[in-house]
């Protein structure tokens, strides 16, 4: 028979080395699991005489016990250490100066939007809204748009399911939205997202207008050309810089103009304008015989590309921020 202090000795310093629950679990196994050296020798009693067994047998008990405290002060020490390399782990550094909150900036876009609402407001413009869900009326009809108007063509206006309902193609309603709630004079912008389905590097489905609307006994076309050569200049502080007017078409506006900013060695169109139409006083009920004015609309979006130097678009709808960093 094995040397019972011998074997104790061997699992007394197995134990003692062994980092791992499980790991001490199998080496507990091994002395004291089913045919594990102790218990075998507690088998072993039996063949023995009988007057020799109450000695080995207490000894053998013993033995056990000592075995069991080692393997229970072995685990509480493994328990300890997890517990500490956890702590560690989680461990707070409350002396490290706090993480602060990363002050916000203005989109570009919403950078020039103010620019012009400054810009026109010194002039005496106030700032009007509207809704960017319209209705057909507000959007087409009312502004002496007839049903068979190219840009009521499902090719450029989303329209909602409900059948009434579309994206406002231009901020051109609110001038009606605008006149319906008050008399003349009237002398407004109203900037504002527009929807129409197009995409490319300088159309986006989403985009930005600014309708200008001025309504009075005596404003000329004389007064149309002052107001936009006067914020052209103003907006991008060039004193040399022209505006030119080419004839076009809107329903909304006789006669009608398209709007050139004059761009190194040419012209750039940066909106379309004109005397409003007497059909779009009349369906507002303002007296065309008394008043009249002028419409413009812009394009920001331009304007922002400009005066940045940006040429593409989509770069200030695409949100990446390591962009739209640079402008703050
Ligand atoms: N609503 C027009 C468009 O989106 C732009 C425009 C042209 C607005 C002439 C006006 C105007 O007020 O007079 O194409």
């Amino acid at each position: 028979m094995q040397d019972l202090d011998a074997i104790v000795n061997e699992a007394l310093g197995l134990f003692s080395g062994i980092e791992d629950a499980d790991e001490l679990e199998r080496a507990k196994a091994r002395y004291l699991g089913k045919s594990g050296t102790l218990t075998e020798l507690l088998k072993g009693l039996g063949r023995l005489p009988a007057a020799e067994r109450p000695a080995l047998g207490s000894r053998i008990n013993a033995a056990k016990d000592r075995l069991e405290a080692a393997l229970k002060a072995q685990r509480e020490r493994i328990q300890g250490c997890k517990l500490a390399a956890k702590l560690a782990e989680e461990a707070l550094d409350v002396t490290l100066p706090g993480r602060g909150l990363g002050t916000g900036g203005l989109h570009p876009v919403t950078r020039t939007m103010e620019r012009i609402e400054t810009l026109f407001r010194s002039l005496g413009f106030e700032v009007a809204d509207g809704p960017e869900i319209e209705t057909d009326y507000y959007n087409f009809t009312a502004l002496n748009q007839p049903e068979n108007h190219p840009a009521r063509s499902m090719h450029d206006t989303f329209y909602v399911d409900d059948g009434k309902h579309l994206l406002r193609t231009h901020t051109s309603p609110i001038q009606i939205r605008y006149m319906e709630k008050h008399r003349p004079p009237i002398k407004i912008i109203a900037p504002g997202r527009v929807y129409r389905v197009d995409l490319d590097a300088t159309h986006s489905p989403m985009f930005h207008q600014v309708e200008g609307l001025w309504i009075d006994r005596h404003i000329t076309f004389a007064d149309l050309k002052g107001v936009l050569a006067d914020f052209f200049k103003r907006f991008f502080e060039r004193e040399d810089l022209k505006v030119r007017f080419r004839p076009s078409f809107f329903p909304f506006t006789e006669p009608s103009a398209e709007i050139d900013m004059s761009f190194g060695d040419g012209w750039l169109e940066m909106g379309g304008a004109g005397m409003v139409h007497p059909n779009v006083l009349r369906n507002v009920d303002i007296d065309s015989e008394q008043y009249r004015g002028f419409a413009f609309g812009l394009g920001p979006d331009r304007l922002t590309m400009l005066r940045y130097g940006v040429n593409d678009l989509r770069l200030f709808f695409e949100n990446d921020l390591r962009f739209l960093k640079q402008f703050n």
